[in-house]
């Protein structure tokens, strides 16, 4: 017993096997080895063998004696693309392969775990911490507007808000999500809501996980009080231990030692693809603000005619850009031939990688705009750059995420479920010149915000603090 109080507690940290959340997840991961922690980080077999071949995370993390990567299979095939909407394959996977693995790890691991930090939308790991009488706090890599969305879920399907009818005025104002009574529209939804089956399994997975956070020892938000507060309040009355950290890529800046800061945003995305460097050379010979970033995550994909459209008006907008094109992004195929035009209007203005050190990208002195779809981690990112957003939100949190962007931050655009070459080109020109001036004032005032929040004394900092002393007050 003496012994086991000198040692630091030891918390095994298990993220949704996807990188916005394998990302969000290993920066906490991070920052609690350096508070002193010990950490078990679980990873898929699949992404820490992506970790391994195309990045240098898992040798970067070696450094740390208190850190180790542990695997588990994800239930899905070797070839399996793990891309595009499949929250539910990835969901049947877990249930069936990764819960009993993960609970006979628990139960072998030496020292024994005092703490297990599960993503909140695997609400099994609850059920595991419960029976092996381990407590479970929550972390949720979406934002606590979706979060408290996806809470009232039961609430939207009494209102009748759910399932969505076939000639529904998808601008009707929802009016039963409290808080957002008067801006949420049908079609600021998160996409899970937006079914016309209320026997969806991914809309009841969402629900049944999110409702069972109030049974969790403490939730954890990849955010801060001056972005959320007003949402935050109203999750407090139902989970009223709730810590809010972020933007964690910020404080994970604030805490490394002071000879590692530098190095922080090129090294930290935690990317599960291989970083194309020569984007930064690229963007170096830009004028200052001139270009506009295009990257719409790691699981997004989009059709054939839809890559063309934000091409065409990418391209007309006589814009430098940045694109990331993933080389799973597009599905289907045939089609035209990419037009003469677009190699043309590339070929002088353009950039095309298939993954960039985004948070380097985003707070580079040429980028001026940023395209995107909405994640809550390139959310995250762009705001603590500053840089003001045209959104274009693909699946889960983003529709909700792109609604505050435009209408409550005010940060930026929200293109929403609208892909028009005109549209692009329009929104383009107003982020980079007609309406720059007010967005640019929004951005600059959230992020300085964001960075006080990570600060030392900050909400966010003091927060981390809080947790660390939790953790350990359960180790003793
Ligand atoms: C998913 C969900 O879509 C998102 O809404 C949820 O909140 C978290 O999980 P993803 O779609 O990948 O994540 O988007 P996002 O949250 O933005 O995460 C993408 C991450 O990949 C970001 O941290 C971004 O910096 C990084 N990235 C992206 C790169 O490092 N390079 C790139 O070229 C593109």
């Amino acid at each position: 017993m003496e012994d086991r109080k000198q040692s630091p507690p030891h918390v095994l940290i298990f993220p949704f096997p996807i990188q916005g959340h394998v990302n969000s997840m290993l920066k906490l991961a991070e920052l609690l080895v350096l508070a002193g922690l010990k950490v078990t980080f679980i990873n898929s077999d699949h992404n820490h063998d992506r970790l391994v071949r195309f990045t240098d995370v898992v040798a970067r993390f070696a450094k740390y004696p208190s850190f180790q990567f542990r695997t588990v299979p994800d239930g899905l095939p070797d070839d399996h693309p793990r891309a595009g909407d499949m929250v539910t394959e990835i969901f049947d996977g877990l249930i069936v392969k990764t819960k009993p693995a993960l609970r006979d790890l628990l139960v072998v691991i030496r020292p024994p775990v005092d703490c297990i930090i599960g993503d909140g939308i695997l609400g099994f790991v609850l059920d595991v911490g419960q029976e092996l009488k381990i407590p479970v706090i929550q972390f949720r890599t979406i934002s606590s507007c979706c979060f408290w969305v996806y809470y009232v879920i039961p609430d939207l399907i009494e209102a009748g808000v759910i399932p969505i009818s076939g000639n529904e005025d998808m601008d009707r104002l929802v009016k039963v999500v409290p808080g957002m009574e008067s801006f949420l529209r049908i079609r600021d939804l998160p996409s899970f809501c937006q079914t016309k089956n209320i026997e969806d399994s991914s809309l009841q997975n969402v629900a049944m996980a999110t409702r069972k956070s109030s049974r969790a020892h403490a939730l954890i938000f990849n955010t801060f009080e001056d972005l959320e507060g007003p949402i935050l309040s109203h999750i407090r009355t139902e989970c009223p231990k709730i810590y809010t950290i972020g933007p964690l890529h910020a404080q994970l800046k604030t805490r490394l030692p002071e000879d590692q800061k530098n190095k922080a945003s090129s090294e930290s995305s935690n990317s599960l693809w291989a970083v194309d460097r020569s984007c930064i050379s690229w963007l170096d010979q830009q004028e200052k603000q001139s270009v506009i970033y295009v990257s719409f995550g790691s699981i997004t994909v989009m059709t054939r005619e839809q890559l063309i459209e934000i091409w065409y008006g990418l391209v007309n907008s006589k814009r430098r850009f940045l694109w990331i094109v993933r080389p799973d992004s597009v599905v289907g195929h045939g089609g035209e031939d990419i037009p003469q035009e677009l190699i043309e209007g590339t070929k002088e203005r353009g950039y095309l990688v298939d993954w960039a050190p985004q948070e380097e990208v985003l707070a580079h002195w040429a980028i001026g705009g940023f395209l995107t779809h909405s994640g809550w981690n390139s959310t995250l990112e762009s705001l603590v750059a500053g840089v003001p957003m045209i959104c274009w939100p693909y699946f889960a949190d983003q529709q909700v995420n792109s609604r505050y962007v435009g209408e409550v931050w005010k940060l930026g655009l929200d293109m929403k479920d609208v892909c028009d070459r005109n549209v692009v080109e329009r929104m383009v020109n107003d982020i980079m010149e007609e309406k720059r001036e007010e967005f640019v004032k929004s951005a600059r005032e959230m992020a300085k915000l964001a960075k006080e929040s990570v600060s030392v004394g900050g909400s966010s900092y003091c927060n981390l603090d809080r947790l660390i002393e939790d953790i350990r007050l359960m180790s003793l």
